[in-house]
Parts: C-alpha cells; sequence; structure tokens
C-alpha cells in the first residue's frame, strides 16, 4: 500500500516536471507526502547579496535555487556578524608549514575504505533534508561515529547543537592549551531541490564526501600523542553543519552564538564536496584541489595552498564560488578567518548534486583521500601554530 502510494508521488512528481506544473502544486505533493506540517505558507529572509534582502516560501527558496542562486537564510540569525564588526582582529598565519615530520607518518594512516564505508551507509537514508525525519535520523547515525571515534581515542567531546528543525548539527571538541580554536567543518544534510520532501538525496557527493574526509582526518589526527595529550598551542573542533542547503542555517546558528559569546575563531575551513573528478579529466586537465579565492580569508588561503603543495600529491587550482556558497561564508560573516576547498575547479564540479543521482558509484576516493592530507595537514599545522 504505502509502495502503491509512493509510485503514485513519484509518478505525479515526474509528470509535474514534465508538464511544469507549477511549484504550488509540488507544495501540495510534499504535504499529500506527509513530511511537512499542513500549515499556510512560512516565510524566511533570504539575503542574495550583501544588503540585497527578499522575503520568501519555501519553495520559492527551491526555485532560486534551481535558478542558481546563492543565499543566507537570515530569519533566525539576522544579527550575525553586527557584535564583531570592526573589532575583528587580522589573524596572521604560519609562513609556511612546519610540522612535516609528525604529520608524514600520519598521512600513512588516512584509510579510504573507512570513508567508503561511512559513505555507504550514509548515502542510505532516502535523504537528509534537515527537515525530514530521515536527516534527524541521519544526524543521529554520524553523532554516534564521531562518539566511537573520540571515545576509541579516549579523548575529546562530542555535542549535538539543536536547532528548531528536527536535524542538529554536530561539534566535536579536542581542547588543547588554550582557548583559541580552529575549526574544521563540513555539511550533513543534503536535498533534493525538486521536491525536497519527496525525492530521495543520497549527497554523496554534497556533501557526503566532506563529511566523511573530515571524519577520517579527525580519526588520524587522534593517533598523535601530543593530541591525544593536549599537547597542541589551540582548540581544534570538527563541525558537521545541519540545514546548510536552506541557506546556511546549522552553521549561522553555530557562528552567531560563537560570536556572542565572544569565542575566539582563529581559522576555519569548510570542505564541500570533494569526490568528483570525472568532468576534471575528461577535459584532460590534471586531478587538483580546488582552492576557493572570494568571500575567504587571503592569509588562511595562500597558508592553505602551501598545504597542499606540502601534504598532497596533486596541485591545486584557484577557482570561484560566489556570495553565501557554503558555510564558510558564516565564518566569515561572524569575522572570522576562513577558506574553502572543493573538488576541482568550480566549472568541473559535480552537476549530479541536489538529484537522486548524486551516488557514490561516481565518486573518486582517491581524490577524497587528497582532501583527507589536506585537512590533517591544516588541522595539525594550526592546532600547533602560535597564534597572537
Ligand atoms: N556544495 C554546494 C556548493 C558547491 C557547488 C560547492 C559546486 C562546489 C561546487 C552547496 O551545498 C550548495 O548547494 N550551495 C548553494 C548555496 C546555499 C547557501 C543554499 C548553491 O551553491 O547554490
Ligand atoms: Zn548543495
Amino acid at each position: 500500500m504505502r509502495g502503491a502510494l509512493f509510485s503514485t508521488v513519484v509518478a505525479a512528481t515526474w509528470l509535474a516536471h514534465a508538464l511544469s506544473i507549477p511549484d504550488s502544486f509540488r507544495a501540495a505533493l510534499s504535504r499529500v507526502h506527509g513530511q511537512e506540517p499542513l500549515v499556510s505558507p512560512e516565510r524566511y529572509l533570504i539575503e542574495l547579496a550583501p544588503g540585497e534582502t527578499r522575503w520568501v516560501t519555501d519553495d520559492e527558496k527551491w526555485q532560486l535555487r534551481r535558478e542558481g542562486a546563492n543565499f543566507f537564510d537570515i530569519t533566525d540569525t539576522p544579527e550575525l556578524g553586527t557584535a564583531r564588526r570592526g573589532t575583528a582582529a587580522t589573524v596572521t598565519f604560519p609562513h609556511k608549514p612546519a610540522y612535516n615530520e609528525s604529520i608524514h607518518p600520519l598521512i600513512k594512516e588516512l584509510d579510504k575504505k573507512q570513508m567508503s564505508s561511512h559513505l555507504e551507509t550514509f548515502t542510505g537514508f532516502h535523504t537528509r533534508y534537515y527537515k525530514s525525519d530521515y536527516g534527524r535520523q541521519s544526524s543521529e547515525w554520524l553523532f554516534d561515529q564521531v562518539n566511537k571515534t573520540l571515545t576509541n581515542a579516549g579523548v575529546g567531546t562530542v555535542k549535538p547543537f539543536k536547532h528548531s528543525w528536527g536535524q542538529n548539527s554536530i561539534i566535536a571538541t579536542l581542547p588543547g592549551k588554550s582557548e583559541k580554536t580552529v575549526v574544521i567543518g563540513a555539511h550533513q544534510d543534503s536535498i533534493n531541490l525538486f521536491l525536497p520532501s519527496i525525492l530521495a538525496a543520497p549527497g554523496a557527493d554534497d556533501d557526503g564526501s566532506g563529511t566523511v574526509t573530515i571524519l577520517e582526518a579527525l580519526r588520524v589526527l587522534l593517533m598523535d600523542e601530543d593530541i591525544l595529550h593536549g599537547k597542541a598551542e589551540n582548540t581544534v573542533e570538527f563541525h558537521w553543519y545541519s540545514a546548510e542547503e536552506g541557506g546556511l542555517l546549522g552553521s549561522q546558528a553555530i557562528f552567531s552564538d560563537y560570536e556572542k559569546h565572544g569565542r575566539d575563531v582563529k581559522a576555519m575551513l569548510q570542505t564541500d564536496m570533494d569526490g568528483y573528478t570525472h568532468a576534471t579529466l575528461a577535459a584532460g586537465e590534471p586531478e587538483s584541489v580546488g582552492v576557493i579565492t572570494d568571500f575567504v580569508d587571503p592569509g588562511l588561503t595562500a597558508f592553505i595552498k602551501q598545504i597542499v603543495s606540502t601534504y598532497c600529491t596533486i596541485p591545486f587550482v584557484e577557482t570561484k564560488c560566489g556570495y553565501a556558497c557554503s558555510d564558510h561564508a558564516s565564518a566569515s560573516k561572524a569575522g572570522y578567518p576562513s577558506a574553502f576547498v572543493i573538488e576541482s575547479d568550480f566549472k568541473y564540479s559535480d552537476k549530479k548534486i541536489h538529484t537522486t543521482e548524486d551516488k557514490m558509484e561516481f565518486l573518486d576516493f582517491d581524490h577524497m583521500l587528497q582532501h583527507a592530507r589536506l585537512t590533517l595537514g591544516l588541522a595539525y599545522e594550526l592546532a600547533f601554530a602560535e597564534f597572537e
């Protein structure tokens, strides 16, 4: 019976697309499926460029996204960036990587089988849409994996960061000698932009890839004796954001909270999509790490390029992603230096994201291993860096 209803809904959905039936019908279908409450359309305040805001419904949000617009949803966080504005000091990053001897032996421990087995389960949730019950379940599963990783090492803590929607963000903390903090982030939610509440969204590349990459870097970072004994200069946090796809909601909530509490974040690196190399190779270009150069901190980005050259065996390519493209933008808005790395030049990035076809079978785990080297290298170097 459920199967029959589901097939009917899927067929109707397909028809809605084929016939270009308006978004109001999509909304009605979502409600028939029963994942969203039957309420009059809630409105959200989005920011498409600095100072350019608009009130929209969820359906209008997804329509804008399908047209290629990026935005912050600032409904709950209109103040983000106002507390530290003008007071945030520029952070100076190391001239060059200095912990080669400690990091090289760790790199050998990075294991792509760990990443693929995590991604297998993670993409097995029908969707990780932040408002769905599946999204809540996938977050709980991820929380358990992070918890196991810390428990096995016997160090660190992990906490859910709760939101008003169903899916929590997750924060793992490795305390160092000071409260100066380095953040490594990825987003855990996925979305199918055609009918978020109904259609499958495996989100293998976006951003299952970043999620499992930073988890693997965390597992291996914890093999270092100095990290285990809290000898790092700084605290290192790993974040898995909820609701990036809704307009950077989870990361804005977190950095807004950090800003209010005067948290001293020295650097934030976001990894969102690090598994797809097909288009790069098909174009005859070399496999490389895409280093984003717009809306990021130039000093941190320059250091990350050195990290790629030191700890990866492929080069980097500079590329751009636009305003409010991923969660690093929330850290920047709060006045914290942030950077962003992706799988390739933006033009060769995965075009199957936000659909049922963002599957694991299209990903390159050797490439993800390169990103794990980068993440591990940066986390280690900045954990021991002496910031002012
Ligand atoms: N993973 C994407 C951003 C991205 C796209 C990175 C292509 C690398 C290559 C992210 O999840 C996303 O979809 N971002 C939105 C904006 C967001 C604020 C709603 C986008 O780019 O449309
Ligand atoms: Zn996305």
